[in-house]
């Protein structure tokens, strides 16, 4: 039986780590944040994640999982994932590769000889063969990019869409092989490329899915000068196979940890490869990203004031959804939190409610008002901005919130609820990119 470590125990690793133990792995997850770890080891997890709470409490009884800060305890594994984050360069665009740097070489210290150092960060092509080149030649390295979704990394993880292996050698691809069997026998198709190629799927993937979402804001926008609906256009050429109806959900952008930071890492990256003509279109798709949270923005101060240009300071604004998207509490670039402190900070007396990211939200934003519950960041609103599409917010009953607000009107900024329920009921309903 295979033994491995996971180093970095945030979203992609504890979920990894967790989900290698369900597929039968023996499991050291490891990290120098010592308060992390002590909560991991009784299973509880310091972010919000569907169904990762009682796969981690199910291993670490059952002793396939264990959590430590001790590099020394993963000494005897078989094959080392290293899952630190990549944040964006506070100076700049490109990713900060420090916590990779110093992880590898954390474990390069201690690794038995023969063993497998498989980096599933996110990083800038060429890192992986740079790093390569800094280990002992008794030890090996592969690449293996990750592409679970945050609210669904444990499905990701266990049932991924694909594997993706950047390998030199054949024997790293049967030790790999030998991780993912389970998989295997469940047919998941596996890939294997060179060091660069693994890296780059990875960010060419998250640069699709960007480029997707900022295509279709950027119909909302013509959908919106021509008195034409983004949602119903949507749903027509998703009805195309080769277009496809997924990730054509029109609003106020995507957020995250991810998305928006791999986009500017891959364009600062292409610069220094000499080849940024090539991604030159992604500047524009970050741009429209941006674009949609201020025009959300505008919409607010038509709405309210009747003009662009007022300020806010007489009205009360109830904003529902803090987290990048629902079933997270990650507000890392969100684009409704982003939106609540501009708001905030034009001079509108802003409430915030979200049924997980409050906390962090506070962290991040301590300047802003946060309610408990619907009822209570409504209460005496002049508008309602719908801004994360929780399961919750979907199925609110607006005539129940009538009584509660000072003005029936709402700006559903992800095309999530139902325009038809909230007309009839009497409110005053706009969406981004429906006329
Ligand atoms: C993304 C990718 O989807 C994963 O495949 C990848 O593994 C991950 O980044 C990563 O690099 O680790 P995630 O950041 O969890 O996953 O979130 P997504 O589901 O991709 O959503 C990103 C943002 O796009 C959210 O703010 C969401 O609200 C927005 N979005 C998504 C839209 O505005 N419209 C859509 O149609 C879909």
């Amino acid at each position: 039986m295979l033994k491995i470590s996971v180093i970095g125990t945030g979203y992609l690793g504890a979920t990894h780590a967790a989900c290698m133990a369900e597929l039968g792995l023996d499991v050291v997850g490891i990290d120098t944040d010592e308060k992390k770890i002590a909560a991991l080891s009784v299973g509880e997890l310091p972010f919000y994640e569907p169904d990762l709470p009682e796969l981690l409490q199910k291993h670490i009884k059952g002793g396939k999982l264990k959590f430590t800060t001790d590099f020394n305890e993963i000494a005897d594994c078989d094959v080392h994932f290293i899952c630190v984050g990549t944040p964006q360069m506070k100076d700049g665009l490109a990713a900060d590769l420090s916590y990779v740097k110093s992880a590898f070489a954390a474990v390069a210290k201690v690794a038995k000889p023969g063993s497998l150092l498989v980096g599933k960060s996110t990083v800038p092509v060429g890192t992986a063969q740079a790093l390569a080149a800094t280990l002992p030649t008794n030890l090996e390295l592969a690449w293996n990019p990750e592409f679970l979704r945050e609210g669904f990394a444990v499905e990701d993880t266990l049932r991924p869409n694909r594997l993706v292996i950047g390998v030199t050698s054949d024997r790293a691809e049967e030790l790999l092989k030998e991780v993912y069997a389970q998989n295997l026998k469940e047919n998941t198709p596996w890939v294997r490329a060179d060091l660069p190629t693994a890296e780059l799927v990875k960010v060419a993937a998250n640069s699709f899915l960007a480029t997707k979402i900022s295509f279709i804001n950027a119909m909302a926008e013509v959908c919106e000068a021509a008195g034409g609906d983004v949602t119903v256009l949507a749903k027509a050429i998703g009805y195309d196979p080769r277009i496809g109806n997924r990730f054509l959900q029109a609003g106020i952008g995507f957020g995250g940890g991810c998305l928006p930071k791999d986009i500017r890492a891959f364009m600062a990256r292409a610069e220094e490869l000499g080849a940024s003509p090539a991604l030159e279109f992604l500047r524009e798709i970050d741009s429209i990203n941006l674009r949609a949270r201020q025009r959300v923005i505008d919409l607010v101060r038509t709405e309210l004031s009747g003009s662009n240009n007022m300020d806010l300071k007489s009205f009360k604004i109830a904003v529902l959804g803090a987290a990048f998207k629902p079933d997270s509490d990650d507000v890392r670039d969100s684009p409704a939190l982003d939106i609540a402190a501009q708001i905030h900070a034009a001079g509108a007396d802003v409430v915030v409610h979200d049924p997980k990211a409050i906390e962090p939200a506070k962290k991040r934003f301590p300047n802003l008002k946060f309610a408990e519950t619907i009822e209570d960041c409504v209460r005496g609103a002049d508008l309602i901005l719908h801004l994360t599409e929780w399961k919750v917010y979907r199925e609110l009953d607006p005539n129940s919130l009538k009584p509660l607000v000072k003005q029936t009107k709402i700006l559903d900024g992800r095309n999530a609820l139902d325009r038809d329920k909230w007309r009839q009921a009497g409110w005053q309903f706009h969406a981004l990119g429906r006329s």
